[in-house]
């Protein structure tokens, strides 16, 4: 069986500062989208057949030709995105054609260094029969719910929260399904399936995976990569 991914590119990342929207600045000569893309590659065992990726509109046709040669033997297509996240995924998913497929992965352009062991986890978890799976780190920090007032309401306990990241991997059918209805808010497609009532699985992510927001995480992008290259 074959993967399929979607990379939602189409945010401006304004956190971020800069002229072009994030998934287009670069390090060490790439931009976040072509490292996250050759990421998806590296994991040869999940075998990429189709990749969609979510682009601002208007750019769809330059950014094929940009990212084909970067793809290998996988199908590329390149969407319009949406205003929020979850409609550039939605726009995305509508052209993967499911046959064939038994994992579909969403995956942030804006986290551009996911080791390829932490994407086979996802991909095998799917494939030993779960429906949905995101990987997961420990929270370092102690965590606390908040009012409007900035007054502190609770402070759960620590050993039971973790910070997800992407790609997360969905049973491509539980993906439709999940999309098919309303966003309202939800910060991720796991979100979505958990409102259906699906049990999400968890497996290990990477300190690697860390997802670019602000300024000092391109410094902390350019070391890695300085690093990996040595
Ligand atoms: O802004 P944030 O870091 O949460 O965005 C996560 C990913 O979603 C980025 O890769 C960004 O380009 C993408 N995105 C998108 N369409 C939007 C908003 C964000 O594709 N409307």
């Amino acid at each position: 069986m074959s993967t399929a991914a979607i990379i939602p590119a189409a945010g401006l990342g304004l956190r971020l500062g800069g002229e072009a929207p994030k998934a287009f600045r670069e390090v060490g000569g790439d931009s976040l989208l072509v490292h996250a893309v050759r990421g998806l590659l590296a994991a040869s065992a999940i075998d990429l057949r189709c990749l969609v990726v979510a682009v601002p509109a208007g750019t769809e046709q330059d950014m094929h030709a940009r990212l084909e040669p970067f793809v290998g033997s996988a199908e590329l297509h390149c969407v319009a995105g949406g205003k929020e996240r979850t409609d550039s995924v939605r726009n995305a998913l509508e052209v993967i054609d499911a046959p064939g497929i038994d994992c579909v992965l969403v995956h942030d352009a804006a986290r551009p260094f996911v080791p390829p062991d932490m994407i086979e986890r996802v991909v095998f978890a799917i494939r030993a029969g779960a429906s949905a799976v995101v990987p997961v780190l420990p929270v370092t920090d102690t965590i606390k719910r908040v009012d409007a007032d900035g007054k502190v309401v609770d402070t759960p306990e620590r050993s039971s929260l973790v910070a997800v990241q992407t790609p997360q991997g969905f049973e491509p059918g539980l993906l439709r399904k999940a999309h098919s209805g309303p966003a309202d808010g939800a910060t991720d497609d796991a979100m979505l399936c958990e409102r259906l009532g699906v049990t999400v699985q968890t497996v290990l992510g990477s300190e690697d995976a860390f997802k670019i927001t602000r300024p000092r995480d391109l410094l902390l992008a350019e070391a890695l990569l300085n690093e990996r290259q040595a």
